[in-house]
């Protein structure tokens, strides 16, 4: 099982959209255990965000982060982290393939609605860094046999 965090951007939580890309996630069989309205400080932006720390895209981008209030959300699932960079689809809005959320919901190279880790220790990091102690809760789904196959004893 992984945890990946998932930020809907302020464009996606100004448009309107929060429900239908939680909905995409949920229909997949992914489990949301941790899910809070926010505004990014500036500080957390630019943790977030260090590895992209001057690039010309990068003062827009945290100006962009922090203009208006994200859904950070923590998602469970086996192989969750790339399940999820598949769903969200190209970094731009305008390549993004059709059936991908970028894809689907937006044109916008910098909009682009919905952030997702890129790996195992990205996710480790980025959870730590958006959820406190608590907030991220582990707790079995009713149909969770009915989404995994444990009939050998490890849930596929
Ligand atoms: P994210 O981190 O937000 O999930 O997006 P990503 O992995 O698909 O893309 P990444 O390379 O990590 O870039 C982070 C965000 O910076 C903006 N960006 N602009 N103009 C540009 O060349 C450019 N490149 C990246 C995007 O908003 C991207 O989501
Ligand atoms: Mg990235």
């Amino acid at each position: 099982m992984e945890t990946t965090l998932i930020i809907l951007k302020p464009d996606a939580v100004q448009r309107g959209i929060m429900g239908r890309i939680i909905s995409r996630f949920e229909d997949k069989g992914l489990q949301v255990v941790g899910c809070k309205l926010m505004q990014i400080s500036q500080d957390l932006a630019a943790t977030h965000y260090e590895a992209h720390k001057g690039k010309g895209f990068y003062n827009g981008l945290v100006g962009f982060m922090t203009s208006s209030p994200v859904l950070v959300m923590a998602v469970r699932g086996i192989g969750a982290i790339t399940i999820c960079r598949n769903m969200m689809g190209a970094t731009f809005g305008s390549k993004a393939a059709p059936g991908t959320i970028r894809g689907d919901f937006g044109v916008s190279n910098s909009y682009n609605l919905i952030h997702g880790s890129d790996s195992p220790e990205a996710a480790v990091r980025e959870l730590g860094l958006f959820f406190k102690a608590g907030e991220v809760i582990e707790f079995p789904r009713q149909g969770d046999r009915w989404i995994y196959d444990s009939s050998s004893g490890k849930a596929e």
